[in-house]
């Protein structure tokens, strides 16, 4: 049977203009930040995709412009039928009490004049029609669900008394109180002390259990996102490059940047080498012709400078890299 998927991005781009010098600008010439660039992916029911890239590999972008918090300069996203990508404002407002997003600084998020019970009963007030008794009961209950017990210690206290895991925690409860379809988490723990991450990324899942939402899950840790995905997708300058479920990913890693990303890790590390990756040339802007890991790649061939590679189903998934294409060398 054919599961309708609850998230599909097709070909999604998110280009930045960059302001460049004199001479391009009388030649009119406009140059982009290609922060996303021709992303496609599903993500079903209750699916945790993990996305993970080093800084500035398009991840937030991505998140961001599939919740339309950023244009997107073309391509499509689907939510659960609706067509995101041309939806207008009130109608995305609709959506937002079923796609939630988590951010990352659990300072920056929660309003500090506000209690835990008003920031978590705001979005209560929104969409629900709920009396102040029904508000306190349903806030009490999310509040036990992620972890802070008893809740009726953390219900009229200001985020000034939380320490940061306990911040992130009611910016969680806060997202999930509505029970949405889709939460969106852009590295939740990524600010947090070492010892707090692997507390909060155990509530989510139970969360996921119980609430059924699927999620997409930013991270550039590869420990952390292989703790929580299904699936893991990767990340590099803007384009999808590896795609597949998460064990095949760090058992099997096709791309040769995801090579050197697995091959970090400290458990993998006992068994394979390092792999040491030259620093990126060139701005963000200025992208190489070909692949654009061409300049950093161990494994780039002539191939690599003529064309790019598309994500393609090699074997168990999905690869967008020359080495592991079946159509010889064609190119002329
Ligand atoms: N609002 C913006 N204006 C211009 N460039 C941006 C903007 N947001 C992100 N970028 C650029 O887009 C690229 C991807 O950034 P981002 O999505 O934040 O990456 P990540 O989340 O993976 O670290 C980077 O080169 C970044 O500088
Ligand atoms: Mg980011």
């Amino acid at each position: 049977m054919d599961e309708q998927p609850v998230l599909d991005i097709q070909n999604l781009r998110k280009y930045y203009p960059v302001s460049t010098g004199l001479l391009s600008r009388m030649i009119g010439e406009q140059r982009y930040i290609k922060a996303v660039d021709d992303v496609s992916l599903t993500l079903r029911e209750e699916e945790v995709v993990g996305i993970i890239g080093e800084s500035g590999s398009g991840k937030s972008t991505l998140v961001e412009t599939v919740l339309r918090l950023e244009e997107p300069t073309g391509g499509s996203i689907r939510f659960k039928r609706a067509d995101l990508t041309s939806a207008s404002k009130t109608a995305l407002r609709r959506h937002r009490e079923d796609a939630q997003i988590i951010f990352q600084d659990p300072y920056d998020t929660l309003n500090p004049q506000k209690t835990v019970f008003q920031a978590i009963a705001e979005p209560l007030r929104n969409f629900r029609e709920l009396e102040y008794d029904e508000l306190r009961e349903r806030t009490a209950e999310i509040l036990h669900e992620v972890g802070l017990r008893p809740a009726e210690e953390y219900l009229d206290t200001y985020p000034s008394q939380l320490s940061g895991g306990q911040r992130q925690r009611v910016n969680i409860a806060r997202s999930v109180v509505l029970d949405p379809s889709l939460l969106i988490a852009d590295e939740p723990v990524s600010m947090l002390d070492v010892s707090l991450q692997a507390g909060i990324i155990k509530m989510l899942d139970r969360l996921k259990q119980t609430i059924g939402f699927s999620m997409l899950y930013v991270s550039h840790n590869l420990p952390v996102v292989r703790l929580v995905a299904d699936r893991i997708g990767v990340m590099y300058r803007g384009r999808l490059v590896e795609l597949g479920s998460a064990d095949d990913i760090i058992e099997n890693p096709k791309h040769p940047y995801t090579r050197a990303l697995v091959a970090s890790l400290p458990s993998i590390t006992e068994r394979r080498d390092r792999i040491e990756l030259p620093e990126q040339q060139g701005k963000d802007h200025e992208l190489p012709s070909g692949c654009r890991f061409r300049d950093r790649c161990p494994d780039a061939m002539a191939e690599c400078a003529n064309r790019t590679p598309d994500l393609e189903t090699v074997a168990d998934h999905d690869v967008a890299c020359f080495l592991h294409h079946d159509h010889g060398t064609d190119t002329v």
